[in-house]
């Protein structure tokens, strides 16, 4: 994740972009609550290797 990001300056409005374009995604597709959770809590624990690398 870090080597694909790397160089993108990729700020934390746009991170924040694409994590929300997600979740809509897994609503959309009526993905149970704690599924969302998880996927949230893993797409935070990138957060790291994303923005600004
Ligand atoms: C929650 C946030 C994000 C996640 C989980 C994520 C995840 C990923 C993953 C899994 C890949 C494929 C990596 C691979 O092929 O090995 C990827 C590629 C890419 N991401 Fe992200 N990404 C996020 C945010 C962003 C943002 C905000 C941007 C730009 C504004 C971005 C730009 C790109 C680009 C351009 C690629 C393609 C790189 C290539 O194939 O050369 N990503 N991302």
């Amino acid at each position: 994740m870090l080597a694909t990001h790397k160089g993108m300056n990729i700020s934390e409005q746009e991170y924040l972009a694409v994590m929300d374009d997600i979740l809509g995604a897994l609503k959309k597709n009526e993905i149970d609550a704690g599924t969302c959770n998880e996927v949230t809590a893993v797409l935070y624990s990138l957060k790291g290797q994303i923005i600004r690398v």
